[in-house]
């Protein structure tokens, strides 16, 4: 990362993993599974960021709109529910939108630190908040936050309450004992006096999902493709594309909607000597995202050391978010 691009931050921790290597092993460990599998961790190249945000903004996926919308319906109850001069800890920071309209909503935070595993998206957002908003010290520390991340040295804020922010309903895409573990990192990383705020997608009607996942103009679809494309271009792999397509469905008893990518021939995918084989109809599961319910995400919660001090959603009880407090 060259200095002109983070000047304006207050410091750069990058203890990203070496996300190449990473993605080659977890591929060949992944398409090894009875079930091939590979994680969503991996959609989110430049490529695969950019057809994020476009599937915030088709109609059927209501998750961003909504949360948004609730975010600013709720301002004038954080403002008193938060400490004045908070440090905000952002994990996995994608839209700026949302950040601003925390720190718009909060009583004078001191510091805002954005986490997130894209070093591009990491920088273009900690920037973007450092111009905006002059009164806040801004840093940035590129890492994957399935792993436990400790204060860095420099930061000299022992004295000020800690809000972590996760957004987007992001914690879906883990399984619910990863969900515990995380946020029981997060807990470690707020402290005895930490808030937590987090958005999470609620269960609803089948259907709703079904069409949140598969959206007309085909975004989600280029989105779960984007993954071979990834294989192609990083580890030159042997894929005939075309022959796969997108699959999204909701699993109504296991709370998750499902994406998958199906071979449509019988075919093989070939990567350094190795040979995947696929049945015609076979899948990778690509992502899980798990919807909650307000006992249930409350239970999660508590079981990972926090209670709700508050938690609110739409009208529609499409989608909710939660002010945890460590206890
Ligand atoms: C980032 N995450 C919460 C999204 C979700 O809804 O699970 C990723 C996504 N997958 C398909 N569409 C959006």
């Amino acid at each position: 990362m060259d200095d002109e691009n983070i000047k304006d931050l207050d410091y750069f921790v990058d203890i990203q993993p070496k996300t190449q290597i990473e993605f080659y092993e977890a591929v060949l460990e992944g398409l090894s599974l009875p079930q091939k599998t590979i994680s969503p961790k991996f959609f989110y190249d430049e490529r695969g960021s950019k057809i994020f945000d476009k599937i915030c903004d088709t109609p059927e996926y209501y998750l961003t709109r909504t949360e948004i919308a609730l975010l600013n319906d709720i301002q004038k109850e954080l403002y008193s529910l938060v400490e004045p001069g908070s440090v905000v800890v952002e994990y996995g920071c994608g839209s700026s939108i949302k950040i601003k309209a925390l720190l718009s909503a909060l009583p004078e935070p001191s510091h805002y630190i954005a986490i997130d595993i894209s070093k591009s998206h990491l920088i273009s957002t900690a920037k973007e908040i450092a111009s905006n908003y002059n009164n806040i010290s801004v840093a940035a520390i590129c890492a994957d936050f399935m792993e436990p991340i400790d204060w860095p040295e420099r930061a000299s804020f022992e004295s000020l309450k800690r809000l972590a922010f996760f957004p987007g309903s992001t914690i879906g895409n883990l399984n619910p004992s990863e969900a515990s573990q995380f946020l029981k990192y997060v807990r470690h990383l707020v402290g005895d006096e930490g808030t937590f705020l987090i958005g999470v997608d609620m269960k609803k009607d089948a259907e709703i999902f079904n069409r949140a996942y598969n959206d007309e103009e085909g975004h989600t679809a280029d989105f779960n493709l984007n993954l071979l494309h990834r294989m192609k271009k990083e580890l030159d792999a042997d894929i005939n594309i075309s022959k796969f397509s997108h699959k999204a469905f909701y699993n109504e008893k296991l709370g998750r909607v499902e994406m998958h990518l199906i071979s449509d021939a019988k075919q093989d995918i070939k990567l350094n000597n190795l040979e995947f084989s696929f049945e015609k109809g076979e899948s990778i599961h690509t992502e899980c995202s798990y919807k909650y319910s307000v006992i249930e995400f409350s239970e999660l919660a508590k079981k990972s050391g926090f209670s709700v001090l508050k938690n609110w959603s739409d009208k529609r009880n499409f989608f909710s978010i939660y002010l945890l407090k460590a206890f």
